[in-house]
C-alpha cells in the first residue's frame, strides 16, 4: 500500500504535495519522491526513507517551483526500498512520469518484451515497466497519453492506482484505478489527486472517487472526463461533497487504525495470494521457494521462529505443515531459542515470521541458525527489513503498513503465506492427493469473501463486548488448528484492554485451569464443526456445569452450541485447516470493542511498541 498525490492548478505544487505525502505516510513510509514540472522541465527528487528525508534532500537538489506535480510515499512490494526504486519513475525518453500504488503481476513478462525492443531499466520495480509500456504504445501507435494508458492497462494484470504526466502535454494528468483507491479533488481551476482525501480536504471538499476499472484525463479548465478502461466508454462522474475530518480520512473513516486494519483483511489476504494462488491452473507459485523447494521437501525438520502474534502464526503453520506435507515442525519463541543452546542441524529449514522484520530476538535467532548452516526463510511484511535481508529467501505478506500496535491483518496474511507454502510443499513431495490439493486451492480463494461474512457479525460482537467489558479475567479455549487462535485471541484482549486472559487447548481444562472457572470467568470457546467438535462440546458442558459464561465461536448454522453457550458468534463453514483465518476475526473484534468500551488507547496500548527492536 503506497500513498500517491498529484496537483495541477494555479498554486505552487510542491508545498501541497509535500504536506499531502506526510498525511499519507500511514500508507507507506520506506521511500518517497516528487516530480515537478516548470519551464518545460521535469524535475524529480526521490529518496529512501520518510517524507522528511525527501524534504531535506529536495532543499539542496532541485528547484521546487512549478504548478504541476506528482508525489509518492512507498510501501515496497517489488524491489527493496532504495533511491532508485522510489517513485516517481520516468520513461526511457524522460517525457513520461508515473506514480503507482499497487502490484503489476505480469510485469516480468512485459519487461522482457520491452528489453527486446531496446528499453532499459534503472529499477527493480513493476512501476517502471508500466511507464515504459505506456511510452512504447504511445510512440508506436502514435496515441495521446490517455489512449496509450488505456491500451496499456488492458495488457496488465494486477492492482493499481496510477497518475501519469506527459512533458509534451503539460496541461493534463491521466489517472486510473483497479484495486487501489484514487480520489480526485476538484477545486476552482485546480485539481488534486490522492489515495484518499487527506491531502486536499483543506483546499476543497468536492471529490470524485474513481471506481475500479475507471480512468480519467484531468485537464485544466475542462471537466474531468471519466472513462471505462476496458472500452473507453464515458462514465458520468459522481462528485460528492465530503464532510470528513482529516483524522477520519487517514483512518479511512474508521475510529481507529486497528478497526480499519481488521476490515482490510479480505483485501490484504487477496493481495497476499495474488499472483501466487492460481486455482484455474491448479497451481501455487511461490517465487521465494521455487529455487529452494528441495530444501523443504528433503527437510527432516522445520523450525519456526517468531514472537507474539507471529509465534501464534507459527503454531498454526505447525499444524499446516505436519498435516499437509508430513514434515516434523518445531515452533520456538525466538527469545528462548537464541539463548538455550539449541540443537541446529545443517539440513534444518528455519522459517522466521515477523511483521516488522525488525524484532531483535527473531533477528538474533536466525543469525544463530545461519551460523549452524541452517537455511532460513523469512515471512515478513516490510520489504527490505533486517529479517528479510538476513534470510536466505522468503515470501512477503502484502498486508500494507500495520499501524495499530495489535497485529491483526499481519496475522491472517502470515497464515495465508504459510498455507500457500504448506500446500506448495505437499504438492512437491506428493503427500497430498491431487483432489485434496485442488479442493484446498479452490477453498483458499473463497476465504476473503468468508472473512467479509465473519466481519458482518461486528454489531453482535459489540453487544457481547458491552456485557463483559468489566470482566477481570478471560479464558480462551480451542483445539487443533484453533488452539493457536485461542492463544492469539487472549493476547489481543490482554494487550489492548489490559484484562488478564489466557489461551489454552480445550482439553487442558481438566489439568488445572478448570479450578479457575466460576460465574465471574467468561470463557471463549472456539467450537467450529470439525474433527474435535464433539470433544469441544463436552468441554463446554464441563465449563457450563461450573456456571461460567460461555461465548462460543461456531460454524454458521450451528444449533447445538447455542443450547449450551450464553452467546454464539458465527463464522462461515470452511475446511478445518482454514478455520484460523475465520475464527480469529470475531476474537479481534471482541477485544477491540471491549478495549474501546474501557476507554483504552486501542492503537497505542500502554507499555507496548509496534516493533520490539530491543531485547
Ligand atoms: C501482537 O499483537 C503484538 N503487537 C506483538 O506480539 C508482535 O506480534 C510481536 O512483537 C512480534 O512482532 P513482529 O511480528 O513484528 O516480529
Amino acid at each position: 500500500m503506497c500513498g500517491i498525490v498529484g496537483y495541477i492548478g494555479h498554486r505552487e505544487a510542491y508545498p501541497i504535495i509535500l504536506k499531502g505525502l506526510k498525511r499519507l505516510e500511514y500508507r507507506g513510509y520506506d521511500s518517497a519522491g516528487v516530480m515537478l514540472y516548470d519551464n518545460a522541465e521535469i524535475k524529480i527528487c526521490k529518496t529512501k526513507g520518510k517524507v522528511i528525508d525527501l524534504e531535506q534532500k529536495a532543499q539542496t537538489s532541485i528547484d521546487t517551483g512549478g504548478k504541476i506535480g506528482l508525489g509518492h510515499t512507498r510501501w515496497a512490494t517489488h524491489g527493496v526500498p532504495n533511491d532508485v526504486n522510489s517513485h516517481p519513475h520516468a520513461s526511457n525518453s524522460g517525457n513520461l512520469v508515473i506514480i503507482h500504488n499497487g502490484i503489476i503481476e505480469n510485469y516480468d513478462a512485459i519487461k522482457k518484451t520491452l528489453i527486446k525492443r531496446g528499453y532499459h531499466f534503472q529499477s527493480d520495480t513493476d512501476t517502471e515497466v508500466l511507464v515504459n509500456l505506456i511510452e512504447e504504445i504511445k510512440t508506436n501507435q502514435n496515441l495521446k497519453l490517455g489512449k496509450a494508458v488505456q491500451v496499456a492497462l488492458n495488457q496488465v494484470v494486477g492492482a493499481y492506482a496510477i497518475a501519469v504526466f506527459d512533458k509534451q502535454k503539460p496541461d493534463e494528468i491521466v489517472v486510473a484505478r483497479l484495486g487501489s483507491p484514487l480520489a480526485i479533488g476538484i477545486g476552482e481551476n485546480e485539481f488534486f489527486i490522492a489515495s484518499d482525501a487527506s491531502p486536499f480536504i483543506e483546499y476543497t471538499n468536492n471529490a470524485l472517487y474513481l471506481e475500479d476499472e475507471e480512468m480519467a484525463v484531468i485537464r485544466l479548465g475542462k471537466e474531468v472526463k471519466v472513462r471505462k478502461i476496458a472500452d473507453d466508454s464515458l462514465v458520468t462522474p459522481y462528485i460528492q461533497e465530503l464532510q470528513l475530518s482529516l483524522d477520519q480520512i487517514e483512518k479511512g473513516g474508521y475510529p481507529h487504525f486497528m478497526l480499519k486494519e481488521i476490515y482490510e483483511q479480505p483485501a490484504v489476504i487477496t493481495d497476499t495470494y495474488r499472483g501466487r494462488l492460481l486455482p484455474n491452473q491448479g497451481i501455487i507459485k511461490m517465487s521465494g521457494m521455487e529455487d529452494h523447494l528441495q530444501k523443504f521437501t528433503n527437510a527432516k525438520r522445520i523450525i519456526i521462529i517468531g514472537c507474539g502474534t507471529s509465534w501464534h502464526a507459527g503454531l498454526v503453520a505447525e499444524y499446516l505443515f505436519e498435516d499437509f506435507a508430513r514434515i516434523p515442525v518445531e515452533v520456538e519463541y525466538a527469545s528462548e531459542f537464541r539463548y538455550r543452546n539449541p540443537v541446529i542441524l545443517k539440513d534444518d529449514v528455519v522459517i522466521a515470521i515477523s511483521q516488522s522484520g525488525e524484532t531483535a530476538d527473531t533477528l538474533a535467532a536466525i543469525k544463530l541458525a545461519k551460523q549452524h548452516g541452517a537455511f532460513v526463510y523469512g515471512v515478513c511484511n516490510v520489504v527490505g527489513s533486517s529479517i528479510a535481508r538476513e534470510s536466505d529467501s522468503g515470501s512477503y505478506t502484502h498486508a500494507g503498513p500495520e499501524i495499530g500496535v495489535a497485529s491483526t491483518k499481519a496475522f491472517t496474511t502470515q497464515i495465508t503465506v504459510l498455507t500457500l507454502m504448506a500446500l506448495r510443499i505437499a504438492k512437491a513431495n506428493g503427500k497430498m492427493s491431487e483432489s485434496d490439493y485442488h479442493l484446498h486451492l479452490q477453498e483458499l480463494e473463497r476465504i476473503p469473501a468468508k472473512v467479509e461474512q465473519a466481519l458482518s457479525q461486528n454489531e453482535h460482537i459489540a453487544e457481547v463486548a458491552e456485557i463483559y467489558k468489566n470482566a477481570t479475567n478471560f479464558l480462551y479455549l480451542g483445539r487443533g488448528f484453533n488452539f493457536p487462535v485461542a492463544l492469539e485471541g487472549a493476547l489481543k484482549l490482554k494487550e489492548i484492554s489490559y484484562i488478564h486472559a489466557e489461551g489454552y487447548p480445550a482439553a487442558e481444562m481438566k489439568h488445572g485451569p478448570i479450578a479457575l472457572i466460576d460465574e465471574q470467568m467468561p470463557v471463549v470457546v472456539i467450537a467450529t464443526k470439525h474433527g474435535h467438535y464433539e470433544k469441544v462440546i463436552s468441554n463446554i458442558q464441563e465449563i457450563k456445569s461450573r456456571k461460567a459464561k460461555i461465548i462460543g465461536v461456531v460454524t454458521q448454522g450451528d444449533q447445538h452450541v447455542r443450547t449450551l453457550a450464553d452467546h454464539v458468534i458465527e463464522v462461515p463453514e470452511t475446511l478445518e485447516a482454514f478455520t484460523p483465518l475465520l475464527t480469529t476475526i470475531p476474537l479481534q473484534l471482541l477485544s477491540y470493542h471491549i478495549a474501546v468500551l474501557r476507554g483504552c488507547n486501542v492503537d497505542q496500548p500502554r507499555n507496548l511498541a509496534k516493533s520490539v527492536t530491543v531485547e
